[in-house]
């Protein structure tokens, strides 16, 4: 039987979701999972997008999405999805979302699904490097004792422009242009987009109640090109650094550091995002690649849909408190 697939977006992300999906039908009927796209949501169904025929599947109506058996979410926004999704969440239909925002501030709502392994989010964090599952495992083998990473492509391409001596305000223009930032970037530049990231990864690895009012938050739009030219010369590089560690309980935060340039972290150029993860028996494990940016994030839903296609289940909640790290001895 054929599913029928609802795309809510057709931005930078669904725009290449969509493409990508065509691409792969025959792959997925070899499966034994034929799927047909049946209507992707947009506001402005009118607004030409370079997609030929497949543009005949936009439409506006919310209604239209109603007899889908497989949702995918590339819209963006916390309250909106959900008025969308609600029914398809009541009715226990799979839902493959890209929205770091609607998983940080929302779980509440998610949390059925992803408790019956039919939420699937690889793409929200890192785009289209993998980070979901594998630090999904490593919650259960190694158990995390800290973690500091580079989540946010918008800020790392503004920084690492900036050390080129391009001006902010050109950087973001650049990395807008790119399909990079959010709407708005204050989401990026502030560090929420990041302290979002932090908080899906918090839950994931460190504690299922980790919300995102556990996460200090400083963004980078008070560096100015002295600061990193001042770190240049100490041998660093300034990143938006997202780290979690044990502070009578698990806490995050998000502000600009500086690195020293051989830290696995400061590599990190343009859309680049990289994660270093610590576990209890003292070992590391670095997670680099590609971070943001429409075809990079479509790949990673692709990847999704392929997990769901062969029947993995999305990734269950771990559902205990990591122990605080060992005190040094
Ligand atoms: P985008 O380019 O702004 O696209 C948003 C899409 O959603 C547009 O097609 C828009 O319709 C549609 N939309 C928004 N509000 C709507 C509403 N109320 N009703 C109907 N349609 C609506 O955003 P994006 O960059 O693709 O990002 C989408 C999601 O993926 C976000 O949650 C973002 O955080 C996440 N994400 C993005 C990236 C990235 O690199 N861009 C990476 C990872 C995750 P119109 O086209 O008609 O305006
Ligand atoms: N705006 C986000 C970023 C997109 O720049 O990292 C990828 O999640």
């Amino acid at each position: 039987m054929t599913t029928k697939i609802a795309i809510l977006g057709c931005g930078t992300v669904g725009r290449q979701v969509l493409l990508q999906i065509h691409a792969h039908l025959s792959r997925l009927a070899a499966l034994g999972r034929p799927v047909e796209v049946t209507g992707v949501l947009v506001r402005d169904p009118s607004r030409p997008r370079g997609l030929g025929a497949l543009e005949g599947l936009l439409t506006a109506d919310a209604s239209a999405l109603g007899e889908a058996d497989l949702y995918i979410e590339v819209m963006g926004g916390t309250v909106r999805p959900l008025e969308l999704l609600a029914p398809a969440i009541a009715a226990g239909k799979p839902l493959i979302t890209a929205n770091k925002a609607l998983l940080a501030e929302r779980w509440d709502a998610l949390l059925p699904l992803a408790e019956r392994g039919l939420l699937r989010y690889e793409a929200s964090v890192m785009a289209a490097t993998p980070v979901i599952a594998p630090l999904a495992q490593l919650g259960r083998s190694a158990g995390p004792t800290s973690l500091e990473a580079v989540l946010n492509g918008t800020c790392s391409y503004i920084l690492s422009r900036m050390e080129r001596g391009v001006s902010y305000r050109t950087a973001l223009a650049e990395a807008q242009s790119l399909g990079y930032a959010e709407d708005p970037p204050t989401l990026d530049v502030d560090g929420w987009d990041a302290a979002h990231k932090l908080t899906v990864l918090g839950r994931l690895l460190f504690d299922p109640g980790f919300s995102l009012d556990r996460v200090a938050v400083q963004g980078i739009g008070d560096l100015h090109p002295e600061d990193l030219a001042a770190a240049d010369r100490a041998g660093q590089a300034l990143r938006l650094v997202a780290e979690i560690s044990f502070e009578g309980g698990w806490r995050g935060r998000v502000w600009p550091k500086r690195l020293p340039k051989d830290h696995p972290l400061a590599w990190t150029p343009l859309s680049r995002n990289a994660l270093l993860f610590s576990g209890t028996d003292g070992g590391t494990w670095l997670l680099s690649g590609p971070g943001a940016g429409g075809a990079a994030t479509a790949s990673a839903i692709l990847g999704d849909l392929f997990s769901w296609a062969q029947g993995i289940p999305g990734p269950r909640p771990l559902g205990w408190v990591a122990a605080p790290p060992p005190e040094p001895s």
